[in-house]
């Protein structure tokens, strides 16, 4: 009689009895139960603590919501045409932006700047709310 599989199933009860004699060669697959579920542990923490680094960065210092900052660095693109401190250029067609807010309050300011007017063009149609208050925030500095 040769009953080798049987004898398999009978050798895991075994190893349960002499646990201790047998943790060096037959109970590797246990042991590795056990790394696994360490392992599954640290994964969910792992994960968890990802998502908290990646939420920080978000709220914090990625120059977002409104502020003149963020307008200072979409006013590249007047520079062009209103000049390099602001002042009106194209031979006095694009006027100064100095006092601009105060002439044409925030709503008229940002009516031009997604809309555009004459050879202004609606730079800002495609802003989010926060870049266009940003600049008009930004404009309010040239004053
Ligand atoms: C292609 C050239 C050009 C660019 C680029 C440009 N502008 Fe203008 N802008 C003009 C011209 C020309 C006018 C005058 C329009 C008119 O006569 O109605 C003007 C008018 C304005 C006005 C109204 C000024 C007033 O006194 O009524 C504002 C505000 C303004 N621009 C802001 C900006 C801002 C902010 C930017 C950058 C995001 C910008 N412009 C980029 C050409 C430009």
């Amino acid at each position: 009689m040769s009953d080798k599989h049987k004898n398999h199933e009978h050798h895991e009860d075994h190893i349960d009895e002499v646990m201790g004699m047998k943790q060096g060669h037959g109970k590797v697959p246990r042991f590795l139960i056990v790394v696994y579920a360490v392992l599954a542990i640290w994964a969910v923490g792992y994960a968890l603590t990802v998502k908290g680094i990646d939420e920080r960065p978000a709220g914090g210092e990625a120059a977002q919501g409104v502020s003149a900052e963020v307008g200072k660095g979409l006013s590249g693109q007047c520079i062009a045409c209103h000049g390099a401190d602001f002042n009106g250029g194209m031979g006095g067609a694009a006027p100064t932006l100095h006092g601009v807010v105060d002439k044409l309050k925030p709503e008229g300011v940002k009516e031009v700047l997604t809309k555009g007017r004459g050879g202004m063009p609606p730079l800002g149609a495609s802003w989010t709310p926060d870049q266009q208050d940003s600049m008009v925030e930004f404009l309010k500095t040239l004053k």
